[in-house]
């Protein structure tokens, strides 16, 4: 029995019968609360990371305030890359950015060895912190980057259109690529152990940037790490969510990394990917993030739609196909959440 009072989006991870269809929404701790935007008025997004009374906070104030039925730790992928030695700088316009990416062995040399424990201790205690202001209300959802996402981050050194300096890598030098991949895996493994030891309830590795591969290098440059990452996690019955953007082709061998749950973005059909995988996972997602600009009608009618198209019975945690967008009304967002627990009761009967 789990301790946790509304375990909903658990029960639906291990496609166990539920009363409803639960729902969370990616980047749910964010800039759309003015209630987020009033903390971060006063520290940088850094130090809100790396104060556990802050992350606490914010990861929280979707649970009161939207009422979701799961938390999700804030914090960032980018903390991995920074324990490795990595100096990040969040611009305001720009997003992250580090001002030193790495491009050759030398670049890689300078990376240091991560003790988890103490260089992202941090991160840790803002899950203590946090679930004890969630007191097992809903349960708490770590994650990490995937490999691959990371690894573009660290040798673009900030967002990129074609992302040209990480490809030039993979085709030019792929044994510095995998040596990279390999050592960067090993971390999040690490980092995922401790935060499930913390008390995370179940984890999701962000592949972000899967979607800009070609189909045989993302299973060269990215499934193959994210499968050794699950192959390398203790756990007793913590859901793994893997959500690879724009990853839409092979989902048979998607999912043989091991996964409990794959995440969609909105562009696939969540009721055609049921019917080729849902009896091995179950399945997150899919609503366009911008439909929440809508008025209320067209959201409830797109909610619905996705609803259906999953259908009938367990497995399905509605989510957005991607981040929640920092200017979308939060009463929009409540709404959407009050609509997806009244109306999925039908298709639980
Ligand atoms: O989901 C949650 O609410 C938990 C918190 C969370 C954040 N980042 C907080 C954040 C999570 C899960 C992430 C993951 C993350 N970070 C990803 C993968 C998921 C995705 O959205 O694709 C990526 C690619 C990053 C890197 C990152 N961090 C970018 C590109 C940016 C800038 C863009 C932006 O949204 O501003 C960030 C900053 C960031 N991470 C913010 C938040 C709330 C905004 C910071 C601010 O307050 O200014």
């Amino acid at each position: 029995m789990s301790p946790i009072k509304n375990d909903l989006f658990l029960r639906a991870c291990r496609r166990e019968r539920t009363e409803r269809t639960p729902i969370w929404m990616m980047r749910q701790a964010g800039r759309y609360l003015p209630e987020y935007r009033e903390v971060r008025k006063n520290s940088d997004f850094i130090t809100m990371c790396k104060t556990p009374e802050l992350a606490a906070e914010v990861t929280v104030q979707p649970v009161d305030l939207i009422g979701v039925d799961a938390a999700i730790l804030f914090s960032d992928i980018l903390v991995i890359p920074m324990a490795m030695g990595m100096d990040l700088q969040m611009i305001e316009s720009k997003g992250p950015v580090f001002p030193k990416p790495i491009r050759n062995e030398a670049d890689a040399k300078e990376l240091k060895k991560v003790d988890v424990q103490k260089d992202l201790k941090y991160v840790l205690d803002a899950i203590e912190v946090t679930k004890k202001a969630l007191d097992n209300r809903v349960p708490l959802i770590g994650f990490s980057g995937a490999p691959w996402t990371l690894l573009t981050y660290m040798v673009e050194g900030k967002g990129s259109k074609n992302f040209a300096e990480v490809k030039k890598l993979i085709y030019n030098n792929p044994k510095l690529a995998h040596e990279l991949l390999d050592q960067i895996s090993d971390v999040v493994i690490d980092y995922l152990n401790a935060k499930i030891e913390a008390g995370c309830n179940a984890v999701q590795i962000f592949d972000t940037w899967g979607g800009i591969l070609s189909q045989s290098e993302f299973f060269e440059f990215s499934h193959h790490y994210i499968t050794k990452i699950i192959a390398g996690l203790k756990r007793t019955d913590e859901p793994v969510i893997v959500f690879a953007k724009g990853v839409f082709y092979k989902l048979k061998r998607v999912i043989s990394c091991g996964c409990d749950v794959l995440g969609l973005d909105w562009t696939m059909d969540i009721g055609r990917v049921r019917t080729r995988v849902g009896d091995r996972v179950a399945l997150q997602g899919n609503l366009d993030p911008s439909v929440l600009y809508a008025d209320k009608k067209i959201i409830a009618e797109k909610a619905l739609s996705v609803m259906q198209s999953y259908g009938e019975g367990t497995g399905h945690i509605f989510n957005l196909g991607h981040g929640i967008l920092p200017d979308v009304p939060p009463e929009n967002a409540k709404f959407l959440v009050d609509f997806i627990k009244e109306a999925s009761y039908d298709l639980h009967r």
